[in-house]
């Protein structure tokens, strides 16, 4: 028997345009905290986090990437080897929406083969909202993906997005 405290290490990366909330669906999850505040992330940054899913104990390796296109030769580094990637993209803005292919067109340079989950965040946002369910459903659907909505903020299926992921993995 191994002494191991999990059953599965997974390594994850959160990947998405600046600012729709990557840092803090990371937090939320891990620390179950909230800052209004938007601290850009520089790089990256990671954080471990262990839950039972169907009885087994996952224990996941997020690595949170800086949004920001400056950063993106570093960021690139960690999507290879990755076994679940979150693409998260922000409901009250229509263009980090836009931008998700471009996104998995990158992930794909790297990782083609590991999972893929989208993410539509800030969905408490009721009445800035630019990307309905329904849009978002239909292009993951197309690409054979899970899609979910969550709020960072109020914490709505926070860990039901990374539980969805780990899933997918074990
Ligand atoms: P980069 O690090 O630059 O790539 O950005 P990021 O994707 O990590 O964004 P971050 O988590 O820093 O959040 C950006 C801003 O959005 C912050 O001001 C947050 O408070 C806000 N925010 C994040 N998630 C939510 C959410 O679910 N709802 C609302 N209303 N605001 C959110
Ligand atoms: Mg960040």
């Amino acid at each position: 028997m191994s002494r191991r405290d999990y059953d599965y290490l997974f390594k994850m990366v959160l990947v998405g345009d600046s600012g729709v909330g990557k840092s803090c669906l990371l937090l939320r999850f891990a620390d179950d905290t909230f800052s209004e505040s938007y601290i850009s992330t520089i790089g990256v940054d990671f954080r471990f986090k262990t839950l039972t899913v169907d009885g087994k104990i996952v224990k996941l390796q997020i690595w949170d990437t800086a949004g920001q296109e400056r950063f993106r030769t570093i960021t690139s580094a960690y999507y290879r080897g990755s076994d679940g990637v979150m693409l998260v993209f922000d409901k009250t803005s229509r263009d980090s929406f836009d931008h998700i292919p471009d996104w998995l067109d990158e992930i794909n340079k790297y990782s083609e083969s590991s999972s893929k989950v989208i993410i539509g965040n800030k969905q408490d946002s009721s009445e800035h909202i630019q990307v309905d369910e329904e849009t978002g459903k239909k292009f993951a659907e197309n690409r054979h993906m899970h899609y979910i909505e969550t709020s960072a903020l109020s914490g709505n299926q926070v860990s039901l997005a990374f539980e969805i992921m780990a899933r997918e993995l074990i």
